[in-house]
């Protein structure tokens, strides 16, 4: 029974929510807790032919027998979360906990009247800035205060911490990416807070010496949405060349793509805390490994950039995603036991 945290290794949209429920599906989790800033985020799952996008709830929901919850670190849009609870109609299964900070109208403007906001870094629009200034400067409102989050109040510390008492495994997933750490990324052009392993445990309440396993997830083609640098960037004739072309879950603008970068990758495993590795995007890196399940069916050039990859990460790379439904992973876990 293991307490895992899920992170981003570079700037985000790596698809976290993609490994997050393949490892839950695996894992059988009894809680799995968001971290992270806020409705910035945008996860994308797909099951079957069903593809799901969420900013608020977990991106573990396709697994119907956890309880969902939202961490005291992370802002909440109430008309975002009850929204999503509405389509995916988790009403019953899904808690904030009473801490979380608001987002409110008035952050949503001031997002997007700031043109430091808006044109320089790029941000989504969706007032978490704003909305984590105020909270800094301890004028915000809390999850508490809101008459229609009542029914979804939990502390949320007391609950994941006390699953992992019982001896029953937890997933804690975090959001955005390493390279938009508001301590570690390319400041000014970050979010609003951290978005290392260790932030994430802190936005859930639970402790550094109860986590057995930090996961990072990388994207063989890095992407960025966003101004900022980005050292391994392609020009945009390149990565369409490459058939590489993606668009924002939350904002729809058209994702910045990049080369692997080892260095990057090495640095974030490191602060990180990472004990294996995920890839995702593998299809990219040579289309015949598209939907491949099996680690003995990869290509040789697939195989020699993920033994590359690993030399850069310094960590098993144990999940291998090959397409963005479901089933199309790799899970070499079992092989690796930490
Ligand atoms: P943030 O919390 O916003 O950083 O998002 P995220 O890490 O959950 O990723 P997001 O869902 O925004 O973006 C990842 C995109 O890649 C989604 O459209 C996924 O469906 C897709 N995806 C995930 N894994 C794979 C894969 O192995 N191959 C391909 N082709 N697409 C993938
Ligand atoms: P903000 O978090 O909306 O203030 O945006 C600040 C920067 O972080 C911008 O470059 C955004 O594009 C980026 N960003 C914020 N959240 C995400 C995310 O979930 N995925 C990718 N980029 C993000
Ligand atoms: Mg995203």
């Amino acid at each position: 029974m293991t307490c895992t945290i899920i992170v981003g290794g570079f700037f985000g949209d790596e698809g976290k929510g993609k490994i997050v429920a393949h490892i839950a599906h695996q894992d059988n989790p009894t809680i799995i807790a968001r971290g992270g800033v806020g409705p910035n985020a945008g996860h994308t799952v797909q099951v079957g032919d069903r593809q799901y996008g969420v900013r608020m709830v977990p991106s573990g929901f396709v697994y119907p027998d956890a309880r969902l919850c939202i961490g005291s670190g992370v802002l909440v849009d109430p008309r975002v979360l009850l929204n999503e609870l509405d389509t995916l109609d988790a009403h019953r299964r899904c808690f904030v906990d009473f801490r979380c900070g608001i987002i409110e109208e008035e952050h949503i403007l001031r997002d997007k009247a700031s043109d430091h906001l808006r044109e320089t870094i790029g941000s989504t629009g969706t007032g978490c800035g704003p909305a984590n200034a105020d909270r800094v400067m301890r004028t915000g409102r809390l999850a508490r205060d809101l008459p229609e989050l009542q029914p979804y109040l939990l502390d949320v510390p007391a609950a994941v911490n006390a699953e992992i008492e019982n001896g029953n495994s937890v997933l804690l997933e975090g959001t955005q990416g390493f390279g938009i750490s508001l301590y570690y990324g390319t400041y000014p052009y970050v979010t609003s807070k951290d978005t290392s392993a260790s932030q994430i445990a802190a936005d859930i309440g639970v402790g550094p010496t109860v986590i057995d396993d930090v996961v990072v997830v990388f994207k063989a083609y890095p992407t960025r949405v966003g101004e900022g640098p980005f050292s391994t960037e392609m020009s945009h004739d390149e990565s369409t060349a490459l058939g590489l072309q993606e668009f924002g879950t939350v904002t729809h603008r058209e994702r910045r793509i990049g080369a692997w970068d080892g260095e990057m990758a090495r640095y974030s495993a490191m602060i990180n805390g990472c004990t294996q590795a995920a890839i995702t995007g593998f299809d990219k890196v040579d289309h015949a490994c598209a939907g491949v399940t099996e680690f003995r069916r990869l290509s040789p050039r697939a195989k020699e950039f993920l033994r590359d990859a690993e030399a850069d990460i310094g960590r098993p790379i144990t999940l291998i995603s090959t397409g963005p439904e479901l089933s199309q992973i790799i899970d070499l876990r079992a092989e690796y036991c930490t």
